[in-house]
């Protein structure tokens, strides 16, 4: 089984460039080839959850010319896909199996089954199956409790008006691509403004969609125009350095070529609310802003309370900044964070169980967590339970224990960020090169190491 073994570092200075947008790879993969069209992909996520995306849609009839690992040209379907010769393997990914369920839903004269990993064997689908149900759609869930493996039979669907009870952006992604393929409008009403990926690509695609405070409309029934499409690097993935360097005195960062979308950053508010100096370099805004993060010189945190509207925002972050709560000073409170239980672990279980093998004193509550900040950490071995971001967030916390960590069961890492561990040994690396000058009184200024 793969695991990372992290000794502290008591220097970071860095530049890294994150690998592509996950949510992004996916819509350009899904979204993509549902157009009319050729179109160009750069800055695609090569992970294994992106792939599973453009897999699947490979095998309902789109054409891909892959022309390197982040790049490929997709010859959109033209809105008609033709039947899957095998059930399709969406892996650990919900984006995958939610959105493609829209998808499919809506092409009349087929049945398609879609599966994943045992994960995604335990996540909630009832979500997505009762807006689909409205729209006419054949769903049915093989799993216990409305869990995949889903059979979807594809329909001439019905637009509704949905008023979503959870902020979702992969529920909200489903239904949008469920009725681009109905006649008529489709409204969507959001409890709390979520990711807007998916409303930005289809506008992108020059569908007819708008978005009023929480509501979206969108009308089905046209085609979509294929245009070369750019991803930005990943802000999730750039949030466990940016979180690394905010926590630690005198660190500096520069991350480059950053999706800066304003509906994925809350994680910059939190961590300027805890003390944090962040530079935010806008430096181009297609369908999707992109930029510079930066940090001059970390220093140290302090806690802070996130809940509320702010949750949606940084669901994908609270994982790095539990940790954050750890590196602060004072009394973190996590709240309003249900949602965290349904994904790829129990997200809240699992923080809670490693800080506390860390030496954090960690109360979980249904929504939640309280985190006393600031307490001596010590090396610990804990598991990933097969969470990609369980993995990559207590390697980050491992670089200020007093003593070397093991994180097991690592290879999750490659669902999101494949390029993680070479980015974090560069930053090991780096930090015994510079202690090794420093305890080298023979050696001249000049042959120290550069900094990655
Ligand atoms: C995603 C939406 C979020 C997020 C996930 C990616 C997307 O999930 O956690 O990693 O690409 O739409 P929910 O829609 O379940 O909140």
């Amino acid at each position: 089984m793969a695991s990372i073994k992290v000794h502290p570092v008591r220097r970071l200075h860095a530049t890294i460039t994150v690998p592509g947008d996950k949510s992004i790879s996916h819509r350009s993969a899904l979204i993509g080839g549902l157009t009319d069209g050729e179109l160009r992909v750069t800055g695609f996520l090569p992970s294994e959850d992106c792939l599973a995306s453009l897999t699947a849609m490979q095998s309902l009839g789109v054409e891909v010319d892959r022309i390197s690992e982040t790049s490929f040209i997709l010859k959109g379907c033209g809105g008609k896909l033709s039947p899957a010769l095998e059930p399709i393997d969406c892996g650990n990914s919900g984006t995958t199996i939610r959105l493609l369920a829209g998808i499919v839903a809506g092409q009349p004269g087929f049945s398609t089954r879609l599966f994943g990993d045992e994960s995604l064997g335990r996540r909630p689908m009832k979500r997505i199956v009762d807006p689909l149900h409205l729209m006419g759609a054949e769903v049915l869930c093989e799993g216990k409790d409305q869990r995949p493996p889903l059979v979807i039979k594809g329909a001439q669907l019905k637009p509704i008006h949905y008023k979503m009870s959870v902020a979702s952006a992969q529920l909200k992604s489903c239904i949008l691509l469920a009725g681009l393929q109905s006649e008529g409008k489709t409204v969507v009403e959001q409890p709390i403004v979520c990711r807007d990926h998916t409303e930005r690509m289809l506008e992108y695609f020059q569908a007819s969609i708008s978005t009023k405070n929480n509501s979206i409309e969108l009308y089905g029934g046209s085609k979509l125009y294929a245009r070369d499409l750019q991803v930005p690097g990943d802000f999730s993935s750039a949030a466990f350095w940016l979180v690394a360097a905010a926590a630690m005195p005198g660190a500096r960062i520069n991350l480059l070529n950053v999706g800066l979308n304003p509906t994925r950053t809350g994680l910059l508010n939190v961590l300027m609310r805890m003390g944090a100096q962040i530079k935010e370099h806008v430096e181009d805004s297609g369908s999707e802003p992109r930029g510079t993060l930066s940090i001059q010189e970390g220093s140290t945190l302090r806690g802070t309370t996130i809940g509320g509207a702010e949750i949606p925002n940084v669901i994908d972050e609270l994982p790095i900044l539990a940790v954050a709560a750890a590196l602060a000073q004072g009394t973190t409170i996590i709240k309003d964070a249900q949602e965290l239980r349904v994904k790829e672990s129990d997200r809240l279980a699992a923080l809670a169980l490693n800080l506390r093998a860390f030496g954090v004193p960690v109360e979980e509550t249904p929504d939640g967590l309280i985190i006393q900040g600031g307490a001596p950490l010590k090396g610990a071995k804990v598991s990933s339970f097969g969470d990609h971001r369980i993995a990559m967030a207590f390697s980050i916390l491992a670089l200020f224990a007093h003593g070397s960590s093991v994180i097991d069961n690592t290879a999750c890492i490659a669902t999101s960020y494949p390029t993680f561990e070479r980015d974090l040994r560069g930053i090991l690396d780096a930090d015994l090169s510079s202690r090794f000058n420093i305890k080298w009184p023979f050696r001249s200024k000049k042959e120290t190491s550069p900094t990655t």
